[in-house]
């Protein structure tokens, strides 16, 4: 049977194989080119797709409506407030409905059971838009933007992810990096590293392709020669907001200034990050914690002259989410 992706979920990228990112990748590019040309072929008409929010979202929702519409497909998109899932009606009964009507689901929340429960019960492709353990279609995107960035064969391509190292970016980042058999190295303090479960999953993914995972408290050796620093938000949706008090004090040493980015040795590191950021305090939550940690004024987990820098490729990243995203779909769908 040749090759395909036909009617496969995205949940966590922990069963996708190297070529079948490498696949995604490929598509990605290919329809990236397409839309820029305007010669994109529309191969998801007739397609209907549910879009599950539990979590707020700009980036992901737009991703996967544009992505849909480019293509065809019509989405209905499902807010915390205005559907019966959890609050009338389990997980699994909302899946088996859901999978009669729609052709494919996406799901943000929570926990990464429900992701699950609904590709089980659904019978249709389902794709994590985020959960608190992982962000797979993230990955793609920002494998992508390493790519284009890098201009080198991947698996020479190294990045370090700096900042709370065990929320969903991190650990996928982690995961993606041990698969595609790149340099990946998490720096966070001890108690935000990843589980001992995923690292040793991890390191034994990248026996197999060659990468070289790291998880590390050394900030300095982690970003040592790097070809790209990433972080995120130091408290993730879902924490308790009584969380930044311990963060603010833990990941201080953390976050991304301009001296970090120096001290690479490497002048053409990029800065990526899957966003929204707190850079600055014109945002609410960034008022909020500047006003309680006047050092965070000129932002949170990058600094603001950092993010304003040429050095930026988060809104290439956050571009590449609509390329990739749909790629993930034509494949599983077309
Ligand atoms: N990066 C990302 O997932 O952004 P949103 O929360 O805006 O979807
Ligand atoms: N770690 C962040 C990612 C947002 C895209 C969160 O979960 O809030």
């Amino acid at each position: 049977m040749p090759y395909t992706l036909r009617g496969r979920s995205m949940l966590s990228l922990v069963h996708h194989t190297e070529r079948d990112l490498t696949y995604l990748l490929d598509l990605s590019r290919d329809l990236k080119r397409a839309k820029y040309a305007g010669t994109e072929q529309q191969l998801l008409r007739g397609k209907n797709i549910a879009l599950i929010f539990e979590k707020t979202s700009t980036r992901t929702r737009c991703a996967f409506e544009v992505a849909a519409y480019d293509q065809g497909a019509h989405v209905t998109y499902i807010d915390p407030t205005s559907s019966q899932m959890g609050h009338k009606e389990s997980v699994k009964d909302t899946a088996r409905v859901l999978g009669r009507m729609y052709d494919a689901i996406e799901y943000r929340g929570f926990s990464q059971s429900t992701v699950e429960i609904l590709a089980e019960y659904s019978g249709v492709p389902v794709f994590n838009g985020l959960t608190d353990e992982f962000h797979p279609t993230q990955m793609l995107a920002d494998v992508l933007t390493m790519l284009e960035h890098a201009r080198k064969p991947i698996h020479e391509i190294s990045y370090a992810y700096v900042g709370d190292g065990r929320n969903n970016v991190a650990n996928s980042l982690l995961l993606v990096g041990a698969k595609l058999g790149m340099d990946v190295r998490i720096a966070a303090p001890r108690s935000l590293q990843p589980t001992d479960d995923l690292v040793t999953m991890c390191k034994e993914f990248a026996g197999d392709s060659g990468a070289t995972a790291t998880v590390t408290d050394d900030i300095e050796a982690a970003v040592k020669g790097v070809d790209f620093i990433h972080t995120d938000v130091w408290v993730s949706m879902g924490e308790p907001v009584e969380s930044w008090g311990e963060r603010v004090h833990l990941l201080l040493p953390y976050q991304v200034t301009a001296d970090l980015m120096a001290s690479t040795g490497n002048p053409r590191t990029k800065f990526m990050h899957c966003l929204p950021a707190f850079h600055n305090a014109e945002t609410v939550v960034g008022k909020r914690v500047a006003e309680q940690y006047p050092e965070l004024a000129n932002g949170i987990e990058v600094t603001e002259d950092v993010f304003e820098s040429p050095a930026n490729i988060a809104f290439e990243q956050a571009e590449n989410r609509m390329h990739t995203i749909k790629a993930a779909l034509v494949a599983s769908l077309a």
